[in-house]
């Protein structure tokens, strides 16, 4: 369980100061999904910078399983826009960084090799990120993050970058392999859709500086053929709603 208890986030530069983030209250359920969405420049990367251990400068308590945040004693799974994969890695010490390497070699377990072949991946071994197109790089980082086993998985619009057709296919892996996990997960998008598709709950923000504006139950997660169901397109109508009025 995540608690995010009045958090204000504010950065400061020279005279300048941004509220970024105003008294964000939430939890988030261990083995659940949340995606967060609003408009761009409301906090939503700011919020995940605080979860990743990575933003210190905080005021309010966030805490992991009713601990401070500690990516020492958390495993903290984090998938960027941009794939974050080091250029001068191949796929397999890419998808490897997070393991502990066992005698000067590191070696992929049964599950690692499971999670490559379900990314279709397991011939791209010896590639390196440039030799690969914007989806089968995405498809690493995701590998990466699951080969962790993380406590918590962090997104933050994984798949803006993509085009219509892979973002979809990788929507459907991603769910697929976090069905096996449900490692508790908070999702960043700015696409209703996606909010809708991937969220068991979605959190809408006000635009900045971000406050919560909603917390929606999402009914049609995880129902077979989402994509083409009349309810997914209410529910899209009223997430937009949502976010007009903030
Ligand atoms: N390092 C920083 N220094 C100063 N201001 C920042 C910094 N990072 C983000 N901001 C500001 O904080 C606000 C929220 O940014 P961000 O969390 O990136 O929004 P989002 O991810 O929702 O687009 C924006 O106004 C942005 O300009
Ligand atoms: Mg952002």
């Amino acid at each position: 369980m995540i608690e995010i208890k009045d958090l204000v986030v504010k950065y400061r530069r020279k005279n300048e100061e941004t509220l970024a983030l105003d008294k964000i209250n939430i939890n988030i359920g261990t083995g659940d999904i949340y995606t967060f969405i609003g408009p761009s420049g409301c906090g939503k990367s700011t919020l995940l910078h605080v979860l990743s251990g990575i933003l210190r400068d905080y005021t309010g308590s966030v805490r992991i399983d009713g601990r401070a945040i500690d990516p020492k004693a958390q495993r903290i799974g984090l998938i960027l826009q941009n794939y974050g994969l080091l250029p001068w890695k191949n796929v397999y010490h890419n998808t490897m960084l997070g393991v502990k390497i066992k005698n000067d070699q590191q070696v992929m377990d049964d599950y690692g090799r499971y999670i490559l072949q379900q990314l279709g991946i397991e011939s791209l071994l010896d590639r390196y990120p440039k030799e690969l197109s914007g989806g089968q790089q995405q498809r690493v980082a995701i590998a990466r993050a699951f080969i962790l086993k993380p406590d918590l998985l962090l997104m933050d619009e994984p798949f803006s970058a993509l085009d219509a057709i892979s973002r979809e296919e990788l929507q459907d892996l991603f769910l697929k392999i976090w069905k096996q996990n449900n490692v508790t997960t908070a999702f960043i998008t700015h696409s209703v859709d996606e909010a809708l598709y991937l969220g068991s709950k979605i959190v809408v923000f006000s635009p900045a500086p971000g406050r919560i504006l909603e917390v929606v139950n999402n009914p049609c997660f995880q129902l077979d053929n989402l994509r083409f169901r009349d309810e997914y397109y209410d529910m899209c109508m009223n997430l937009r709603k949502i976010l007009d009025k903030g």
